[in-house]
């Protein structure tokens, strides 16, 4: 089993270019299942999420062609099979966008319930609500959602929380779906915005995303071209964090700065000095003390809830007491316990984490509970003296492209070891 031994200690100094969105890569991928043409898909992110999902969908019998590590070719032209692997489906959350592109695909989709980061219950009612909505007869048994679409057709949804998952499930559902589909109370995250673009690009008729309604007009077909995925707003956002808790200085490239709106205001009101250019970022946080703030996590443009974790360590490196509030899921505060060996001061309640900022972080030994979890593991590793063993590094393998590169090029003594 891999680990990382970080030696912390050192501000962050340099530059950092952040690699295409996880989240818009795990259902553009999918997406691609309702193209009948190649689509190139350029600036996906070396990571196993997008291997995961390339796996599912190459099992579906889609061609599948890397051009380099972050372009991908999918022609889906021939794709005959509507079942999906279970083993391969477990590993991951984002296997249930294949319910959405195989119901809009072939009228039929039998998929497992999904995997993912273990963060209490996370249910797909909304998902499987819109599937009926667009006229589908679903059925579980003990290994499949199995799902009947051969009625498929447009109409009205509204979603009674704001899921990103399901939002783009039933757009995936409805773009082939003959008439006009409406989508009220919709997640407007960069991720689904970016969805519609691509299926936009390949002659969807999709409007609306990134607001809270979304019209979709149902179209015959789609067919291939070439698409570039988005900047991932959250490793954005964890490097942000990372330059900030090691008091360094560190320019992040590759970047829409309007998607980290929310993330800046909070790094700004800590007093950490954040300049925006086009594509560009500079957090500084080497030339004044931060300060306690509260934060409060919620669905778009509001403050991401992945980037909670890093934020819970670098309030935990500033003195005095600093609240956060997660406002998405019911229990994303269980990596609290391993944090705690490394010296974080937080009790919790419910869904509120109270930080006591200012105590010494400590090197130790731990174990990456999940993604973001562990990434902020490594920032509480690269912020504290001594030498720190992060293990279960599968998880941090999900979602952030070569991790260790990108951090020994900001100065971060890290390594990966076997065993
Ligand atoms: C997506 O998960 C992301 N995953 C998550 O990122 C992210 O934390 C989350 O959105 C919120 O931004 C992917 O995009 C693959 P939701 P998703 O449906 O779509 C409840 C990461 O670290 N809900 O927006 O599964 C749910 O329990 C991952 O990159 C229902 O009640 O999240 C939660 O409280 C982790 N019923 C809230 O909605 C449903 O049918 C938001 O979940 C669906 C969701």
């Amino acid at each position: 089993m891999d680990k990382f031994l970080i030696k912390g200690g050192k501000p962050l100094c340099g530059e950092v270019h952040i690699s295409g969105a996880k989240n818009a890569a795990v259902a553009i991928i999918p997406a691609a299942l309702l193209v009948e043409g190649e689509c190139v898909i350029e600036n996906i992110p070396d990571i196993s999420d997008v291997d995961s999902i390339l796996s599912m969908i190459q099992s579906l019998g889609a061609k599948v062609k890397k051009l380099d590590c972050n372009t991908v070719s999918i022609d889906a032209t021939t794709l005959t099979c509507c079942t999906a692997d279970p083993e391969l489906a477990a590993k991951m959350r984002a296997s249930y966008y294949l319910m959405g592109a195989l119901i809009g695909r072939f009228g039929e989709a039998h998929v497992p319930p999904p995997g993912g980061c273990n963060f209490g219950t996370r249910p797909i009612d909304q998902h499987l609500k819109s599937f009926e909505s667009l006229g589908c007869t679903i059925e579980l048994d003990d290994t499949f959602v199995n799902i009947d679409a051969e009625a498929l057709c447009g109409s009205d949804v509204y979603f009674d929380i704001v899921s990103v998952g399901a939002t783009i499930n039933a757009v995936l559902a409805a773009t082939l779906a003959p008439g006009k589909t409406v989508l009220e109370n919709c997640a407007k995250e960069p991720h689904v915005v970016d969805l519609a673009n691509f299926l936009n690009s390949m002659g969807a008729n999709i409007r609306g995303a990134g607001t809270d309604v979304i019209k979709i007009n149902g179209v015959e077909s789609l067919r291939g071209g070439t698409y570039s995925i988005i900047p991932d707003q959250i490793e954005a956002g964890t490097y942000m964090a990372a330059a900030a808790a090691t008091r360094g200085d560190v320019l992040i490239k590759n970047i829409i700065p309007k998607h980290l709106d929310s993330i800046t205001a909070k790094f700004v009101e800590m007093g950490v000095t954040v300049e925006e250019y086009d594509e560009e970022i500079r957090v500084k946080a080497n030339d004044k003390p931060l300060k306690n703030i509260r934060v409060k996590t919620l669905p778009y443009p509001g403050f991401p809830t992945d980037l909670q974790p890093p934020m819970v360590v670098l309030l935990s490196t500033v003195n005095g007491v600093s609240v956060v509030t997660e406002g998405v899921w019911d229990s994303r505060f269980q990596y609290i316990t391993e944090l705690e060996k490394m010296g974080v001061k937080v009790s919790v309640n419910g869904t509120v984490a109270t930080i006591e900022g200012g105590n010494p972080l400590k090197a130790a030994s731990v174990c990456a509970t999940d993604l973001r979890a562990g990434a902020s593991m490594v920032i509480a590793a690269l912020a504290c003296n001594g030498e720190t063993e992060i293990s279960q590094l599968r998880h941090i393998d999900r979602g952030y492209e070569h991790i260790v590169d990108k951090l020994k090029a900001l100065g971060a003594d890290i390594e990966r070891i076997n065993g």
